[in-house]
């Protein structure tokens, strides 16, 4: 009944903006509503400080953040030993301006390496450099990050493998991701550790390797405190059972959080495909607040225009940063838990 009259109200207050109205989503804050979760975007230094109706949308609707890029290898290390946290500061000092959390992004990953992190390392050198990359900058922020994605996406998208064939697996096989979690832990006992992954969201092949691997690691005494389901999903694709996923995950004692959240239309919008996004969008918030340990949604940007998929209009503000119906929803399904407690 409070969903409907919420619905309703949410649709009444807002429902007549038009491309002539100021970009506003109204006295809505979808990070009020999602209390006592977190509700983030991937922010992007780029626009954050040039974009001023981004800028606002930042401050006003966001409880955490994740750098977009400012903390991935090659843009805060990228020569041996010399760090560069400027952009990456930006951030974390926007993120505690607006008392919002930051979300940590990431140390062990495939991608966005700078080149001399490369094969020709030994195992030992490798090892060393990895160490020092995650004292470093877990020194830098100490008491500052909520959460650090210790893992971005090293399971394997194919059956026939646990891990994906990468630097890190190549050097140093399965002990590749306790490493870098036994290093985190080390370097700072406070950030959430997580492993971050894509394809996860529903049962399938690729989560239940996840699945077993993680409980090894629990088996094994390796700290770990969370998963993060990226969720780059297509329009009309939510898994169904990405609850229960969330629920088998929870129930080893993990937190979970829905980390990079963005629904692709693939084809220009109208009325129909905003409104299955919009769909899309609760469904996915809907089974994070229906899971206990599901601390947080964030989605990969904040407007259509600053999306990493162009033209995609993929999030819940359109490129003139008016709300979409997918922010409805958003604010519907959360809205809706904190009604029922
Ligand atoms: C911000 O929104 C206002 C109101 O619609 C608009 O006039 C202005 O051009 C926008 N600013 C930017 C930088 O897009
Ligand atoms: C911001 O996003 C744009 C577009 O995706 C990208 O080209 C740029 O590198 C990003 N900037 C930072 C600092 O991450
Ligand atoms: C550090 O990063 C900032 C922001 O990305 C950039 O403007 C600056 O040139 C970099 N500094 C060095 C010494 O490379
Ligand atoms: C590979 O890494 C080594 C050691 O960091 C470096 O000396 C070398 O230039 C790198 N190779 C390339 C192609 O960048
Ligand atoms: C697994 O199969 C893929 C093709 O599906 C292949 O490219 C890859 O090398 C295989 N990996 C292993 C470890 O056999
Ligand atoms: C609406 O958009 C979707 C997704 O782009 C597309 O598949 C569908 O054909 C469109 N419908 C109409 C009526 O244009």
């Amino acid at each position: 009944m409070y969903r409907l009259l919420l619905g309703t109200a949410l649709i009444f207050r807002f429902g007549r903006a038009s491309p002539t109205s100021a970009p506003d989503s109204g006295e809505i804050s979808l990070r009020d509503l999602a209390e006592p979760r977190f509700f983030g975007a991937a922010a992007n230094t780029t626009f954050l400080f040039h974009d001023q109706n981004y800028t606002r949308l930042a401050e006003t609707q966001f409880s955490i953040f994740t750098p977009e890029n400012e903390m991935k290898w090659e843009n805060i290390e990228p020569f041996p030993n010399v760090f560069n946290f400027t952009a990456a500061d930006e951030i974390v000092r926007f993120s505690e301006f607006s008392h919002a959390k930051v979300r940590g992004h990431n140390f062990m990953w495939g991608n966005q390496l700078p080149p001399w992190v490369n094969d020709s390392l030994s195992a030992t050198e490798l090892d060393r450099v990895l160490k020092n990359h995650i004292d470093k900058i877990m020194n830098h922020y100490r008491g500052k990050l909520y959460a650090w994605d210790v893992i971005n996406e090293l399971i394997s998208d194919t059956p026939n493998a646990t891990f994906k064939d990468i630097i890190w697996t190549r050097k140093f096989g399965e002990e590749a991701m306790p490493k870098a979690l036994v290093y985190a832990r080390q370097a700072d006992p406070q950030p959430r550790l997580y492993i971050n992954d894509y394809g996860i969201e529903g049962i399938n092949g690729k989560s239940n390797t996840l699945f077993e691997v993680v409980k090894s690691f629990k088996e094994d005494g390796i700290l770990l405190d969370g998963i993060g389901f990226q969720c780059h999903l297509t329009l009309g694709q939510v898994p169904p059972d990405l609850q229960e996923n969330l629920q088998r995950f929870a129930d080893l004692d993990l937190d979970v959080a829905i980390t990079e959240l963005d629904i692709n239309l693939r084809g220009p919008a109208n009325d129909t495909a905003l409104a299955q996004q919009a769909k899309d969008y609760e469904e996915i918030v809907n089974a994070c607040v229906a899971v206990k340990r599901c601390v947080s949604v964030t989605v990969w940007g904040v407007s259509d225009d600053h999306s990493w998929i162009p033209h995609g209009e993929v999030l819940p503000w359109d490129g003139e940063k008016r709300p979409k119906p997918a922010f409805f929803a958003i604010a519907e399904a959360f809205g809706e838990s904190t009604s029922s407690g």
